[in-house]
């Protein structure tokens, strides 16, 4: 008999009961702060949609600082264990020391559950402050690479055995490399770029996209990022004829009308192509490290990470979490944004097929911001904001779903 908390996995589908658990790593710093603040809202939009059909029930799990003052790992085994049997998640950052101390745990999470999509819808919110002319133009959801590339961890400090070992090797191969350096290694490989682009190319198809990009350095790391390209390319061939064509098999040919068009861009161009002619560009399939930059760019364009929701997607498994970090510098003051997390726990709610309460949150989300109601990080040198608290901001987009429902408004649609 199908336990019925728990979202199961059939023929590559989610099955959501009505009630289901879904496991929630508040994280550090500001992350516990912002997921309490979104909580309203999330709920107030499934019961505005299901009305006490369904709900959620929440599963607090300990993960990052937090776990480490209980005496647990970073991640402990167990946080592992309750997102494998429940298959969703959502997370708030994680503290990641630097130079030294326990390894990230967003790297050690997406490495563990195989989660090896990192999917960053980034779009502009109507009354948020943009440093360009014309924010609205952006509208594209980056799929980063989740689980190799140089962001595997494969490093080996200067002056440690492994170092002096792997570089005397290196030299006997005749590369340069000096007696002072750290090294590490990139790890590109066909199955884990492949899957990458067949989920960007899936994404296009079922929402109706006409374009994904590969973003590459491939012109001077050929062996691991132009492959990146070639498998890419080779995927589409392959599985999705009829569906999406390469660009360049179609030299001076009209394409298919109702096909997703699969172009390539290099990664240094991409970033200027993003600025100058942003809405050229619908889902960007991209190795780990370009995404992270990528991402981060595309995000300040349309006003920042406060508005930037992020997941974390593998096969059966999802691991929702905002784009931003655990925010030392305003951690416990009240003021930090929850937006974020508001838009992951829409992507959440999308993701396990709640489409009704992901679009009212998001309509709900966008009215507010609209009226100029915001957190402070949105409203410095704008005396006409009304700045609202962290609690203020989350209650505020309650409000507005619950006025929604009232007035028989679902979404701006
Ligand atoms: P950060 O995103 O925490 O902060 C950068 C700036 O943005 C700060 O001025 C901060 O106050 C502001 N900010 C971030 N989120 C905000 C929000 N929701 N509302 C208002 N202002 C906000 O990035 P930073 O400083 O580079 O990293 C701090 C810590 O977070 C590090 O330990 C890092 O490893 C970790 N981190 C964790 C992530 C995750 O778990 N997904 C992602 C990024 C960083």
């Amino acid at each position: 008999m199908m336990n019925d908390s728990i979202i199961q996995y059939e023929n590559k589908q989610f099955v959501v009961p009505d009630r289901p658990t879904i496991p929630v790593l508040p994280g550090d710093g500001i992350g516990p702060e912002v997921f309490a603040a979104s909580r309203p809202s999330i709920a107030a939009a499934i019961d505005a949609c299901y009305g006490g059909r369904r709900k959620i029930d929440w599963l607090e799990l300990p993960a990052g600082v937090s776990a480490i003052q209980k005496g647990l790992l970073p991640l402990p085994e167990s946080t592992l264990d309750a997102i494998r049997k429940y298959r969703v998640a959502i997370k708030g950052p994680t503290m990641t020391p630097t130079g030294g101390g326990h390894r990230s745990i967003n790297v050690v999470l997406r490495q563990a559950l195989d989660l090896y999509s990192s999917v960053r819808p980034v779009r502009y919110f109507r009354g948020v402050k943009s440093p360009v002319r014309n924010p609205h133009a952006l509208d594209v959801v980056i799929f980063r690479e989740n689980t190799e590339d140089v962001y595997a961890g494969i490093e080996f400090e200067q002056g440690t055995d492994d170092e002096v070992e792997l570089a005397a090797w290196l030299r006997t191969k005749k590369f340069h490399v000096p007696f002072d350096a750290g090294l590490g290694i990139k790890v590109i490989s066909k199955v884990c770029s492949q899957r990458l682009v067949r989920a960007a190319v899936k994404y296009a198809i079922a929402r109706g996209l006409h374009r994904v990009t590969l973003v590459h350095k491939g012109n001077i790391m050929k062996a691991t990022e132009g492959a990146f390209l070639r498998w890419g390319q080779e995927v589409v061939r392959e599985e999705f004829a009829g569906s999406a064509v390469i660009a360049s098999d179609f030299h001076g040919a009209t394409i298919p009308p109702g096909q997703v068009l699969v172009d390539e861009r290099i990664a240094d161009a991409m970033f200027q192509d993003l600025i100058l002619s942003p809405s050229r560009f619908n889902v960007i399939a991209t190795p780990n490290i370009n995404g992270d930059y990528l991402s981060d760019a595309c995000a300040a364009q349309v006003g920042g990470l406060g508005v930037a929701p992020g997941a974390n997607i593998g096969e059966g498994l999802a691991v929702f979490e905002p784009t931003h970090g655990t925010a030392p510098d305003i951690a416990g003051k009240g003021i930090a944004n929850p937006g974020s997390m508001i838009l992951t726990a829409a992507m959440l709610l999308e993701h396990i097929g709640w489409i009704e309460a992901s679009r009212m949150l998001v309509a709900a989300f966008e009215t507010v911001l609209g009226s100029g109601r915001m957190t402070v990080d949105l409203a410095v040198d704008r005396p006409e904001i009304q700045v609202l608290s962290t609690t203020g901001f989350g209650d505020a987009v309650a409000d507005e779903v619950v006025r929604r429902h009232r007035s028989g408004r679902k979404t701006n649609a």
